[in-house]
């Protein structure tokens, strides 16, 4: 077997094998072929595609390349949710103790912020004194004990991922259905849950800008999830709109805390309840209705919050801020924006929004760069809003006084407001099984 070979075989669109699938990614993991190589062959593979099958080797491949999360020592059934990233989302804050509390079992490895999209790590650090970075025993013992566990990634999981998505960012191979797909389930595999939600976000904030292509890359990943043994459905979901009212970190745990007593926004309320019925059906085996009514019940009854107030505990977070968040640190300045005309918002650039928190502090460009928690938007009037002139649709906080007016002109060039109204789109727009 040799690279020159399996290369020639993906460009004439032919189906690659098991063995010369783990050739070439072990092989590459290892160093032993060339980036040359890997970039013709992921470049055949954009153009070509995988089937289902070559896509789950290559999954398992590549989930098999490291550290994997043993979650055998738990009992119960273990449920992940993974978002493809979007601005304002703070579900997993929301959705992994409602689902905890109606006794599904979270165990749940999380990433931090990057580019326009938030972190939920980054989000739970903003809680004085939450350790993400608890022993793998303890992590399993405090799941077993109150059923959720939230932290960072310690391990080395899918290394094969991590250098194949190297390279990719530099030879424009990103931008491929299953090459996306293979590389966020290889993660999620190594990450051990037997159930997983998958959210995949659409829209002007998102990796996948239309339906067509978001619904094409939820069936790819709900195919190898299943063919790699794991419960998988995915929840299309929209993204033209930050979700919730909040970006930033202590700013998103806030708004998270008020949707935990059933006080947050719509948008966010309905998919948090949308996604915890999911989860919650993958784990039981219940009907939807029934899925749903626990889910709104464990809110109404307080058990969701209770759920993550023990949570926080466990994980050695400052109780009393999430007893009453004006504990929570707050930015030096805080700067509103006002509509410049009268009008509907039409349109929302909701990763030039993620960019603008970014500036303001909230976000990092690189893996180096530093948080500030307390940064971030707070925004008043979203798509389909209508605005009269000089009111006010948003507010900045920030502790860069420098940076102030380069946000405020950056958030106000991602709106469009025109006088028609807009027809407003549902949060959820579909689910793949
Ligand atoms: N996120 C990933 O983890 N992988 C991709 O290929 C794209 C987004």
């Amino acid at each position: 077997m040799n690279m020159y070979d399996i290369i020639d075989k993906k460009r004439q669109d032919k189906v690659l094998n098991k063995e010369e699938i783990e050739y070439f990614v072990t092989g590459y993991t290892k160093g032993n072929i060339p980036d040359y190589q890997m970039s013709a062959l992921l470049m055949a593979i954009c153009c070509n595609g995988m089937s289902t099958r070559e896509l789950t080797d290559l999954t398992i491949t590549m989930a098999n390349s490291g550290d994997k999360l043993d979650l055998s020592p738990v009992n119960g059934v273990t449920v992940d949710k993974h978002s493809t990233g979007g601005v304002g989302d703070k579900t997993t804050l929301i959705v992994a103790p409602i689902v905890a509390s109606l006794g599904c079992k979270v165990a749940k490895m999380s990433g931090r912020a990057l580019g326009f999209t938030g972190g939920t790590i980054d989000k739970l650090e903003s809680i004085e004194g939450y350790k993400t970075n608890i022993e793998e025993k303890q992590f399993i013992d405090q799941v077993n004990r109150i059923g959720i566990g939230l932290i960072g990634s310690s391990k080395n999981l899918a290394p094969a991922d991590k250098k194949i998505y190297a390279l990719r960012d530099v030879t424009a191979t990103v931008q491929s259905i299953p090459l996306i797909a293979s590389s966020i389930m290889s993660k999620k595999i190594a990450a051990g849950s037997e159930c997983i939600v998958l959210d995949i976000k659409v829209g002007s904030g998102a990796f996948m800008k239309n339906f067509i292509q978001g619904a094409k890359l939820a069936r790819t990943m709900v195919n190898i999830g299943k063919m790699a043994g794991r419960k998988t459905v995915a929840v299309v979901t929209n993204m033209n709109a930050p979700l919730g009212n909040e970006i930033g970190n202590n700013l998103e745990v806030k708004e998270a805390i008020e949707t935990l007593k059933g006080k947050g926004p719509k948008d966010l309320t309905d998919l948090c309840i949308n996604l915890s019925t999911e989860m919650l059906m993958l784990c039981t085996n219940k009907k939807k209705d029934e899925c749903e009514k626990l889910v709104k019940k464990s809110i109404t009854d307080g058990l969701a919050f209770n759920k993550f107030k023990e949570l926080v505990i466990n994980q050695g977070g400052n109780i009393e801020q999430i007893d009453n968040p004006d504990l929570f640190e707050k930015a030096k300045y805080s700067v509103e924006i006002k509509a410049p005309r009268l009008g509907h918002i039409i349109k929302m650039n909701t990763s030039e929004i993620g960019r603008v928190s970014s500036i303001l502090g909230a976000g990092r460009e690189t893996k180096e760069d530093a948080i500030d928690y307390s940064a971030g938007i707070t925004i008043m009037k979203k798509t389909g809003d209508y605005v009269k002139k000089g009111e006010t649709i948003a507010i900045l906080h920030t502790n860069k006084e420098d940076i102030i007016e380069e946000a405020k002109k950056l958030y106000l060039s991602s709106l469009k407001i025109y006088i028609q109204k807009p027809t407003r789109h549902r949060i959820v727009y579909g689910v793949i099984k």
